[in-house]
């Protein structure tokens, strides 16, 4: 009995120092993002930990203390340069959701705050500006205040600094007193000019588009804001209805009327569906907004029953938001290794502690090259933020220096080739290392691997690890050994892992990669500047490569689209010994390096004017491949499902194009089968 009596005090001291350090944890990071304006982790990393926080609260209410974290909205303003001001109406947050399951039971709960639990609900669709809330006072049509959220209670007056944001107006175009809500953004334009300015100027760079938003409005010199670019968009009337507005919807065409600037973006939606359907279009759209944007907010559409439904402490019960997966998350940086890619060029590549980033494990990012390490200060033992960009490859955007220990060490670039063990050399003016032995197997490697991809001749069983086995027992030397594989059919089909179904796979897509149209055999070299556009240009004008070796500079600069760098590589490319070596053997192969004059048969013409879609999980095809396949048809491959399209291409697990193309009825639906056999006739 005293032993139970003994561990239950233990354990609840345990909770309590638990409650202790989460909150603890949670305000240091809370001083950080609206104090200082940096986060310390990723707003998902922050979620979680205010979960956790209201979950041990709400558990043991007797450790709960006024003040909580999970109480407030907002910054403490003990610190402020700014003078406080108290807020007409308190400025709320939003509670969070992530998934469509979420979404459905916040609309369950908005009906039974309804007295009529069954009334038909119109949500407005919103996209989730991620930057700094602030409201505007507009006194006979004139501004006269503007102050941030704060703690939500009281803000901060920073009406100099707004009055220099150029798209707010000074002046709205009625005479009236109003109060309206928005988000001062920095457009993701001006965001990238800045950080580069900053790096450039050995400055700290800002994690984000928001704490740059963040930090400039929050700035004492208001000519800062000026030159910095911010923007704004509202998305709130405060007590909208003694404007005679009924609806959000109304609301942003009000806002808009008076000169205030919106996203534009409000769609009324009424069913589950519906949501899912546009959440799911949102989450890709996104990306091409010139703002950032971390979700979307749904909220009841009639203002009436805004008070109905009601509050809580923290945000009203008739909007939510809706989370997009984190862009950034942070992890540490375990060590740095050194990469030789195909031209020699030697970079940095984070090892890190696996972290999940929009839905994939994560366990290597790139660091560019030695000087932006530099620059960020970036050290092993760090914790980095990583984030994807536009591209697949996550990068390591900065250390988190205000949580370092002392222990990490600075990273130091090689000497010589990790592979080649060859002295490294850093050509005149670039930043980057590069090792300058053409036989370096790694060097070799990267180009077997860009002339057998997707883009390039389209070799399918060759993936690195098999690059990798047959450099290292003699089979290839450089990419012409790849068409003479076939010589040591018998030997290869003992390989272990190999065999010989996928070694006949293997050498029956290297002999079709040989009628590869002369634009992708063009980029396959691996030219350098020579990509995908430029690859298909010089086809196109040199129609052969004997005509594009012999073109001098200036012929090639008559090219439109080709400029000094291009013409000198492609010139001095076929001016190498080895080069001209390795395209005589290519040929000597039978690889197809001119442009096929295609005639126009019934074959070719066969999908002429019709147009064409895919969707959900294709089987007998890659994407490339069926788009290939309509091209060479003479149909058009559209992107979303429109009246314009004739015919949709059904995959596994179709979903929404599928559903909209049968709400349209004018779309003929495919099977894989069923296209295969209108192809083969
Ligand atoms: S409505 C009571 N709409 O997100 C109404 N907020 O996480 C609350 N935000 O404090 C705001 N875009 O700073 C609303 N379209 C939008 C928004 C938006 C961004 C911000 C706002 C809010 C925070 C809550």
């Amino acid at each position: 009995m005293k032993i139970e009596k003994y561990n239950r005090r233990n354990n609840m001291e345990n909770i309590k120092e638990k409650i202790f350090k989460l909150r603890e944890k949670i305000e240091k990071y809370n001083y950080y993002y609206y104090v200082k304006n940096e986060s310390l982790i990723s707003d998902t990393e922050f979620d979680l930990l205010l979960k956790e926080l209201e979950k041990l609260e709400g558990d043991y209410p007797e450790y709960k203390k006024e003040n909580t974290p999970s109480e407030n909205v907002g910054s403490s303003l003990k610190e402020t340069k700014f003078k406080k001001i108290v807020h007409k109406k308190p400025m709320l947050s939003l509670s969070n959701s992530y998934n469509i399951k979420d979404v459905e039971q916040f609309m369950e709960r908005v009906n039974k705050n309804l007295e009529n639990e069954d009334k038909k609900i119109d949500y407005a669709l919103e996209v989730k500006l991620d930057g700094l809330s602030i409201s505007v006072i507009y006194e006979k049509g004139k501004l006269i205040k503007a102050i941030t959220r704060g703690d939500g209670e009281i803000g901060e007056d920073v009406t100099e600094n707004i009055l220099e944001i150029q798209t707010i107006p000074k002046y709205i175009k009625e005479n009236i007193n109003i109060e309206v809500r928005g988000e001062v953004v920095l457009p993701l334009s001006n965001f990238e000019k800045l950080n580069k300015k900053r790096l450039e100027n050995n400055e700290e760079i800002f994690a984000n588009p928001r704490n740059a938003a963040s930090g400039t409005l929050r700035q004492l010199d208001s000519n800062i804001v000026k030159e910095r670019g911010l923007d704004a968009y509202f998305y709130f009337i405060v007590d909208g209805e003694n404007y005679e507005i009924k609806t959000q919807e109304e609301s942003f065409r009000f806002l808009n009327n008076l000169g205030l600037k919106t996203t534009g973006i409000c769609e009324v939606l009424s069913t589950v569906e519906e949501l899912d359907q546009r959440i799911e279009y949102w989450a890709k759209k996104r990306e091409e907004l010139d703002y950032e944007t971390d979700g979307l907010v749904i909220k009841v559409n009639e203002l009436e029953l805004w008070e109905e439904i009601g509050y809580t402490t923290k945000s009203p019960r008739w909007a939510i938001a809706y989370k997009f997966p984190a862009k950034q998350v942070t992890t540490i940086l375990k060590d740095v290794t050194w990469q030789v890619g195909r031209t020699g060029k030697v970079t940095p590549v984070a090892e890190l502690e696996e972290v999940e980033l929009s839905g994939s494990k994560v366990k290597r990012a790139s660091l560019h090259n030695y000087e932006e390490i530099l620059r960020k200060d970036i050290r092993i033992g760090d914790r980095v933020f990583i984030e994807k960009a536009a591209e697949i490859i996550p990068q390591v955007v900065m250390p988190v220096k205000e949580v370092r220990t002392g222990e990490e060490k600075t990273i130091v670039p090689p000497e010589i080739c990790p592979v080649c063990a060859t002295k490294l050399i850093k050509e005149d003016g670039l930043v980057d290392l590069k090792c300058p032995n053409l036989e370096c197997p790694a060097i070799i490697q990267g180009q077997i691997e860009y002339f057998v991809s997707r883009d390039g001749m389209n070799i399918n069983g060759l993936g690195s690890k098999i690059i990798e086995r047959f450099l290292q027992l003699g089979y290839i030397k450089d990419i012409t050994d790849i068409y003479n594989l076939k010589e040591h059919k018998e030997e290869l089909e003992t390989l272990e892992k190999l065999g010989k179904k996928s070694i006949e796979n293997l050498l029956n897509s290297i002999e079709i990669s040989k009628e590869r149209d002369y634009s992708k055999t063009l980029y396959a070299l691996g030219i350098p500047y020579i990509g995908k556009f430029l690859g298909n240009l010089l086809a196109k004008e040199s129609g052969t490569i004997e005509k594009l070796s012999l073109m001098s500079v200036d012929e090639l600069l008559e090219i439109d689209g080709v400029g000094d760098k291009v013409a000198e590589s492609v010139y001095n490319y076929f001016r190498d010994e080895k080069n001209k070596e390795i395209i005589r053997k290519l040929k000597e192969y039978g690889v197809n390096f001119e442009n096929k004059f295609v005639e126009k048969t019934d074959e070719n013409t066969k999908f002429q004017g019709k147009t064409f879609l895919f969707t959900g999980k294709l089987e007998k095809f890659t994407r490339e491949e069926i788009k290939e396949e309509i091209e060479k048809l003479g149909g058009t491959n559209l992107s979303g499902v429109s009246k314009k399209l004739d015919y949709l291409i059904v995959g596994k697990d179709a979903g929404s194009k599928l559903k909209k193309a049968e709400e349209l009825g004018t779309v003929k639906i495919l099977s894989e089968e069923e296209f295969l056999e209108i192809v083969k006739g």
